[in-house]
Formats: structure tokens, C-alpha cells, sequence
């Protein structure tokens, strides 16, 4: 399988990089930038063909991987597709997890297998991504022929791959961006709360840690401890009443507590008394 790249950024060379090691021939790398190619060389190696012309790509390979940010792909799709290009049985997939494969439509008209490879990771530079790949869940989706080249690199660069339908993508990246992107958030919000009071985050990681593990070892509903599933009232009481004038705090703490009410709700443990006092609290969606 001769693997060609368009976009010399954090995920196309580390995924490049890995793929190289793994022993796959990555035949040519394009990007808009020269440095971003000069970059991107160490990684991928000498003998692949660094260009700035992303159709070059396609006469040496079978498999392009298009990663460049989400905004370009359709951009990509739509030049490569007019330069009028033979890819007939090539399979050209992209690594958003937002978008689904037939964010490269304009290809399949050419006669190429379209295909989406998300690495389900955070990649902050080249060499964090390089580090991660191997314990990296790839979640896969696109045309039923694409799927064996998809499956083949998956497994040779990442821990397991998974199957996606087209129409879950959505609620996919959803998912990554609450327990990800939005656990930063929750945290940051936390810390805002914590500097009031002259204290930093620090002192917190082993608890968040813990809560973490507890979460990988029992999954999320088991592992929530605190005043909610304590049925304690008068403690979410003093809560409420120490966020006057933190609107936004306020905010998160009732619907994030509404969530955990539910919780406390499947597991039965706290009395209906208990429930009721903690729904007038916190107030009905
Ligand atoms: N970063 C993550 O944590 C992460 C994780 C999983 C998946 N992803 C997905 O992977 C994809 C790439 O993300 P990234 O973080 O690697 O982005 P990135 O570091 O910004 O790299 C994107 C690269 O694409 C190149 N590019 C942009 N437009 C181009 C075009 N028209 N033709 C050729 N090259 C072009 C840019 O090249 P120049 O520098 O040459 O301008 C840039 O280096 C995105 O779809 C993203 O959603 C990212």
C-alpha cells in the first residue's frame, strides 16, 4: 500500500511518521507551506516526494490520507476533483472527527473510496501525536471498499479500530468534546472558584486522578461520591449561596447536579424525601 499525505501538520506527519516505522511506503507528503514540508521530512524520511502541489500526491499513491484543519478538506476535494485527476480505486480519507467522509464528495465522482479515520486523541505537536498513536482507539467510517485499507492502517498505527456509521459522526465528536474538551472547561471552572479563595489547581490532580481511574475501572455512574448522591441538601444549599455574583459557575453546578441527580436516581441510593428536596434546589430543566 503506497500512503500518500496532503497536510505536512501535527496529525499528517505523525501519522506519516508512525506509518514509515510500521514499514509502509509513504510516497509523497503535500502542504501549502515549504516549511511545513521541511518540517515534516525528519519524520517521514528522505525518500518521500515533498511537494507544495497537492495532485502530485496522487500518481504514486493508492491511499491518501487528506489532514489538513476540517476547513480545507471539502477545499482539497473540490481542487483535486477539477484537476481532473485519475482515481479510479484510490482511497482517499481525511482524520476529522467532526466530519464524515463524504466531506471529500467531489472525489467519489472521480471514482475514488472516500473514508473518515479519526485518531481519537488529542495531538498538542508532531511528537506528542507520535507518542500517543500506539494507545490510540482510530475510529473509522466510509465507503464498504475503503474500509479494508482503513482497517489495515488502523491497526498497524493505532490500538484498535471502530466502526462508525455515517450518521453518527455527529454525535460522536459530541462525545469526545464533553468527556475532552469541555472537562477543561469544567476544571478551568473549578480553578476560577479555587483562585477566590488564594489556591491553585495543583493540589487537586491526585483527586482528579483518582476520580479518573475510578472511571476507567467502573464507568462514570459508580464512580460519582459528593453531596447529590448523599441526598445532602444542606450542603448544596451552601453551595448555591456561595456562588452570589458567579453566575457562570452557578450555572454549570445546577445542570452538572441536575445530571448527577439522575444518576442518583438510577442508583437508587438516596430517598424520595431526599430527591424531592434536592429537585426544588436545583430547580427542574
Ligand atoms: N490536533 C488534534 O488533536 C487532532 C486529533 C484528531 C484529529 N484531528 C484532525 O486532523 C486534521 C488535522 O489536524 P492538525 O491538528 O494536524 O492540524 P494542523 O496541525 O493545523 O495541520 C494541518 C495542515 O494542513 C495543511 N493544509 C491546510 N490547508 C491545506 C491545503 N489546502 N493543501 C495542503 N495542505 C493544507 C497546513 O499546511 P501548511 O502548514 O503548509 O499551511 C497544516 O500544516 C483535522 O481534520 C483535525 O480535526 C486533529
Amino acid at each position: 500500500m503506497n500512503i500518500g499525505i496532503i497536510g505536512a501538520g501535527k496529525v499528517g506527519t505523525a501519522l506519516g511518521c508512525v506509518l514509515k516505522r510500521k514499514g509502509f511506503a509513504v510516497t509523497a507528503v503535500a502542504s501549502r507551506r515549504q516549511a511545513s514540508l521541511d518540517r515534516a521530512r525528519p519524520y517521514i524520511g528522505e525518500e518521500s516526494i515533498y511537494t507544495l502541489d497537492n495532485g502530485r500526491v496522487f500518481a504514486s499513491a493508492d491511499v491518501v490520507a487528506v489532514t489538513t484543519q476540517d476547513r480545507e478538506i471539502h477545499k482539497v476535494a473540490d481542487q483535486i476533483s477539477a484537476q481532473g485527476i485519475a482515481l479510479e480505486g484510490k482511497v482517499v480519507f481525511h482524520t476529522s472527527g467532526a466530519h464524515a467522509s463524504c466531506e471529500l464528495s467531489p472525489l467519489d465522482k472521480k471514482g475514488a473510496l472516500l473514508g473518515s479515520f479519526h485518531p481519537l486523541q488529542t495531538f498538542p505537536d508532531i511528537e506528542a501525536g507520535i507518542a500517543v498513536l500506539p494507545e490510540t482507539y482510530i475510529f473509522i467510517e466510509g465507503d464498504g471498499a475503503a474500509l479494508p485499507a482503513l482497517r489495515t492502517l488502523a491497526s498497524a498505527v493505532g490500538r484498535e479500530w471502530k466502526l462508525l456509521a455515517r450518521e453518527s459522526k455527529v454525535l460522536y465528536h459530541l462525545s469526545a468534546v464533553f468527556v475532552c474538551n469541555l472537562l477543561c472547561a469544567l476544571l478551568y471552572s473549578g480553578e476560577g472558584i479555587m483562585k477566590r479563595i488564594g489556591i491553585d489547581i495543583e493540589p487537586f490532580y491526585p483527586i482528579i486522578r483518582a476520580t479518573l481511574r475510578n472511571i476507567e475501572a467502573k464507568g462514570p455512574l459508580s464512580s460519582l461520591t459528593g453531596p447529590v448522591v448523599r441526598g445532602d441538601a444542606g450542603t448544596i444549599e451552601a453551595h448555591l449561596t456561595a456562588m452570589q455574583g458567579m453566575e457562570r459557575a452557578r450555572e454549570v453546578y445546577r445542570s452538572l447536579s441536575r445530571v448527577a441527580l439522575e444518576m442518583a436516581e438510577e442508583r437508587g441510593e438516596v430517598g424520595a424525601e431526599q430527591l424531592a428536596a434536592l429537585k426544588a434546589l436545583l430547580g427542574e430543566d
